[in-house]
């Protein structure tokens, strides 16, 4: 059985789930000071796909160094590698099975005393069940979506708020010369924080996130009064997630692999298209797409990552485990994983951001909020 009364003196790391800039720092934030508390630290590779499939390698000083800036993650990841709905296929078809068993067979053989799960809302919610199992788990935060609600942020939010305020600077120049309506649409899910936060610092006129149906009308009108204001464009910020009052959100594609196997895409083409239909404005769309999870962290993602990855690593040293470090105001703390995963942070219509964005005129489709 699992030991929690030694001293921890190797630890396990993986990242789960989707990539984002921050990873690396996280892992170096662990790892550097692990290795001067002389903690071993195994890498676990893929995600959780490796701890199922036994694919490990040692974690030396010379491997975390000069990482703090490189996106993506040195450890591989995976979204089709939940433990406990494994896709194994068999003449054609999926079929979903249990390998927990498998992955606490590795957890052991590897005589690991504490494993640092990085993760978003799946990670977390599979990191709470093995913790269940008996491992010693300390999860950190990832998503650019950043809808976890137990921190106030989660690192790789703000380089993809970054890059989405980047093009629709760039959109911009394109909309004024030619006189149009540029569509863009940012990732998230089903949150809206990348299309508020990016659509926002970028100047939007129109943002639409999934939490707040839009009317059709309520968006024509602010690009047609605009025109008639003389200002000859608009841009619009929309949503993967965003959908009509009464309407559903734009899948793209299901992949019954993966626990959600809903994938988003297509609501920008729609909104360009019934635009340019409805107001006879000329119109343009833009999926940004996978842009927004890669590359270089921001200054504040390798700040947050480098908190969260030596708060965590304390943590397990501590042996305070079942628990995932957190953003409190400007604080590092945190949170039994069950309640992390209990809630899901979305945007709401009393949000003080939403308001800021309100207040200096941008429409969130609706007439009134
Ligand atoms: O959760 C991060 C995220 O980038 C979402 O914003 C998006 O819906 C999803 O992952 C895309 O997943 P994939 O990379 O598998 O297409």
């Amino acid at each position: 059985m699992v030991n929690r009364t030694s001293k921890v003196k190797k630890i396990g790391i993986l990242t789960g789930g989707g990539d984002c800039p921050g990873l690396n720092a996280v892992i170096r934030g662990v790892a550097k000071p692990a290795h001067d508390n002389g903690l071993q630290v195994m890498g676990i590779l893929d995600g959780f796909e490796g701890l199922v499939e036994g694919k490990v390698c040692e974690l030396y000083n010379k491997d975390v160094s000069g990482i703090l800036a490189r996106g993506g993650t040195i450890l591989g990841s995976s979204n089709k590698g939940d433990p406990f709905h494994w896709p194994e296929e068999f003449d054609g078809e999926i079929k979903i099975k249990d390998r927990s068993k498998a992955a606490l067979r590795n957890y052991e053989a590897w005589d690991l005393d504490a494993l640092i799960a990085i993760g978003g809302d799946g990670t977390m919610h599979i990191s709470q069940k093995l913790s269940d199992m008996g491992m010693n788990i300390v999860g950190v935060p990832k998503t650019i979506d950043n809808d976890l609600e137990a921190t106030d942020q989660t690192f790789g939010h703000d380089s993809a708020i970054y890059v989405v305020s980047e093009a629709i600077d760039r959109l911009h120049t394109t909309a004024s010369s030619h006189h149009r309506v540029m569509v863009i649409e940012v990732m998230g899910r089903y949150a809206g924080w990348i299309a508020l936060h990016g659509g926002l610092s970028g100047g939007a006129d129109v943002i639409l996130v999934p939490e707040i149906p839009f009317e059709w009308d309520a968006i024509y009108d602010k690009v047609t009064s605009r025109h008639m204001m003389g200002k000859r464009f608009s841009i619009v910020c929309v949503a993967e997630g965003a959908k009509p009052k009464g309407g559903e959100m734009v899948v793209k594609a299901k992949d019954m692999k993966r626990t959600d196997p809903i994938q988003l895409g297509g609501i920008g083409e729609l909104v360009a298209k019934n635009i340019s239909e409805n107001t006879g404005l000329e119109t343009r769309f833009t999926v940004l797409g996978h842009l927004q999870r890669g590359g270089s962290p921001t200054p504040y993602d390798r700040i947050l990552s480098t908190r969260f990855g030596t708060h965590a690593i304390e943590l397990a040293i501590k042996k305070k485990f079942g628990r995932m470090v957190a953003l409190k105001g400007n604080e590092i703390k945190s949170v039994w994983i069950k309640d992390a995963i209990s809630k899901q942070k979305l945007v709401h219509k009393e949000h003080q951001t939403l308001l800021a964005a309100n207040a200096v005129g941008v429409s969130f489709g609706v007439e009134e909020l």
